[in-house]
């Protein structure tokens, strides 16, 4: 059978991330395609690495202040440096009621202007937006470094159907 001309875009991706700082740097590649009003849910287990990714973002995005572990807050903004939208970082670790109370936490930003990234949010923030990206970050099976992460990325709704997601795998 003969190969299409161009691909379908992709609109799963499945990645292999093999450090910390390749994890940083797929951050960096997301920031490029993202788009004010976006969300980008992450979901794996402790250290997996979403913080590390979502560093990298904020790196990609230029936006001001370090990217951490919110410990005492469930969101901080990271105001863009530059024009670009602002980062909005939830934890939902510790958002119990969900949507009501992201909306409680008076933000001081318009999320429709912002990128947000909701750590831990399965079942808790979907209704902020019909389309988002979920990213799934896994530890490889049988990694003994424990620095190999497998990562899918699945684009939800009518704003991913067409976003080639190969584009972060170059
Ligand atoms: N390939 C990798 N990608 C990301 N982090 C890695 C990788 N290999 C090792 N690490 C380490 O794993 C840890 C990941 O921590 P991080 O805070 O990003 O995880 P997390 O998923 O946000 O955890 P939590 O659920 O506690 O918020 C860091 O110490 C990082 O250096
Ligand atoms: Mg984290």
């Amino acid at each position: 059978m003969e190969a299409p001309h161009s691909p379908a875009p992709a609109t799963t991706l499945r990645l292999t991330v093999n450090s910390p700082e390749q994890m940083g740097e797929l951050g960096r590649r997301l920031a490029k395609i993202l788009r004010p009003g976006d969300l980008v849910m992450l979901t794996g287990e402790l250290g997996a690495g979403k913080t590390t990714l979502t560093r990298g973002l904020g790196e990609g995005l230029g936006v001001r202040g370090a990217v951490t572990s919110p410990t005492f807050v469930i969101a901080r903004v990271h105001p863009s440096l530059g024009d670009g939208p602002p980062l909005v970082h939830v934890d939902a670790y510790r958002l119990g009621g969900g949507l009501d109370e992201m909306e409680d936490l008076d933000l001081d930003v318009s999320l429709p202007d912002s990128v947000i990234v909701v750590e831990w949010g399965d079942g808790k923030v979907e209704e902020l937006s019909e389309d988002r990206l979920h990213v799934l970050i896994h530890r490889a099976v049988g990694d003994t470094s424990d620095e190999v992460r497998e990562v899918t990325l699945r684009g939800i709704g009518a704003r991913w159907a067409g976003a080639d997601l190969t584009v972060l795998s170059a």
